[in-house]
């Protein structure tokens, strides 16, 4: 089953009004890219605005956390229904800074995704594995837990996002022995709970990627596309990076 690639911006807490330019590039820069999905993640502040400036081009636009009940009493908080109505089509649950600093559990993040599930938009559903839990082998053990306790039981509907934690904003990245190992893993627990559509769920990586890795690291077997932080936030290395899927961009050069 032929997975397109998918390579998601997340600004986590960064983006004013300004930013829309950056925006409009990956817009235009789009047009390339035939041959893979775009998406901007933008904070929440922006994602109505962005949405509006996306609609009719190549670049969906995503949420960056949602809350599990459809509406409430929940100040600060913002449902999986009003994303969508502000015209994302695609949530990230789970992300690494939303488990360590508000503490969300595997259960939690499930309702997420079932709650972006209810409201029609696909769950980015990011799982990975700390430092510590590195060194100490326990990688797989960790990948496999958060695995069978964020994603939704039923439709394989859902987008996994393999972040490690200690590859985030750090500059540091798995190698690709390493990459293909737990992105093989990945696949076969997928397809060993959601059968042949497990084949179909997209496995993103994410953890500082960047233009001059992306080749390396997202033309791995069973690497769906990539989940980019800080080289996300400038349209030409976010392209850039996106390229690597071979598109026409990657012919021009990052000035
Ligand atoms: P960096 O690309 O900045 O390492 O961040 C990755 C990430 O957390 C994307 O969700």
């Amino acid at each position: 089953m032929p997975r397109r690639p998918l390579v998601a911006a997340n600004w986590k807490m960064n983006g004013l009004k300004a930013s829309t330019g950056e925006l409009e590039k990956i817009i235009a820069g789009a047009e390339n890219l035939a041959d893979v999905e775009l998406m901007v993640c933008p904070p929440a502040t922006l994602l109505a605005s962005f949405a509006a400036a996306a609609r009719g081009s190549r670049v969906a636009i995503g949420g960056q956390d949602c809350h599990a009940q459809a509406s409430g009493a929940y100040t600060g908080d913002i449902s999986a229904e009003m994303l969508k109505d502000a015209g994302a089509t695609a949530v990230i649950v789970g992300h690494s800074e939303r488990r360590r600093y508000h503490g969300e559990t595997d259960a939690a993040v499930r309702e997420k995704a079932l709650a972006a599930r209810r409201a029609g938009l696909v769950a980015i559903v990011c799982i990975g594995e700390t430092h510590a839990e590195r060194d100490g082998g326990r990688t797989r053990e960790i990948v496999r837990t958060q695995l069978d306790g964020s994603l939704p039981d039923g439709a394989a509907d859902f987008v996994v996002a393999y972040e490690p934690v200690w590859a985030i904003g750090s500059g540091v990245t798995p190698t690709p022995d390493d990459v293909a190992d737990i992105h093989g893993f990945i696949r076969d627990r997928l397809t060993a709970r959601y059968g042949e559509a497990g084949r179909g769920a997209r496995i993103l990586y994410g953890g500082s990627v960047n233009a001059a890795n992306a080749k390396r690291l997202l033309t791995i077997e069973n690497v769906d596309g990539a989940l980019v932080g800080g080289a996300s936030l400038k349209a030409d290395e976010f392209l850039a990076i996106a390229g690597a899927y071979g598109a026409r961009w990657s012919a021009i050069s990052l000035s």
